[in-house]
């Protein structure tokens, strides 16, 4: 139990480090004035730095990740189902820490990222399946909430019916996948009108 613990609130404190306001508030920029107001790399994108972007996007997949990493550490002797339990909740958490960081007052991000890290740690072709998702969808489309709506609605069938996953990576990506969907509820309503931005744009 005391290893759990460990590993949720180990996975929160990862989770909570906002790369994008933090690298956004290094070059001088608030990320809360610019474009959705919004921490993560797709609106860090916004200001025109690709750099700052980059730097967003792998600190809050890798912070994912690493929150999964340290439960699997944490938890190398223990049997196959307690470890994959402890690291869906690493991961958990650390999502949660990406939405609700203490340090901005519990005004984080919406995950999208995060969720990508923890899931390719977790079981990395569970990981590539949202990617690739992802991809298509922004690929297609060039809208960034479109491509997450689309790999956070299909991920989970997606991994179930392929038997990719097992049940507690299973669980974590849906979890991830309802709050990424309430998250996104300003995306989705701007998405209906045919006025969510698209990508790299400047302004909303
Ligand atoms: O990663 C968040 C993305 O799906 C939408 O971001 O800034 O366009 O609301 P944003």
């Amino acid at each position: 139990a005391a290893i759990y613990a460990i590993s949720i609130i180990g996975g929160y404190l990862l989770g909570s480090i906002s790369f994008g306001y933090i690298a956004a508030k290094a070059a001088g920029i608030d990320i809360r004035s610019v474009g959705s107001g919004n921490i993560g790399a797709t609106n860090v994108l916004r200001t025109g730095r690709k750099d700052l972007a980059a730097i967003t996007f792998i600190g809050d997949t890798g912070k994912g990740a690493a929150a999964v990493g340290l439960a699997f550490f944490l938890l190398l002797k223990a049997d196959l189902q307690t470890r994959q339990i402890a690291m869906a909740l690493a991961g958990s958490a650390a999502f949660l820490g990406h939405l609700f960081p203490v340090w901005l007052k519990f005004k984080g991000g919406k995950g999208v990222a995060t969720f990508f890290g923890t899931l390719f740690a977790a079981c990395w072709p569970m990981g590539l399946m949202a990617a690739a998702l992802w991809l298509l969808t922004a690929f297609i489309f060039r809208i960034s909430s479109l491509g997450a709506l689309v790999a956070a609605a299909l991920i989970v069938p997606l991994a179930f019916f392929t038997h990719t996953a097992p049940y507690p990576f299973l669980g974590m990506a849906l979890f991830m996948a309802v709050l990424i969907y309430i998250r996104h509820r300003d995306n989705i309503r701007r998405l209906l009108k045919g006025e969510e931005p698209k990508i790299g744009k400047k302004k909303v």
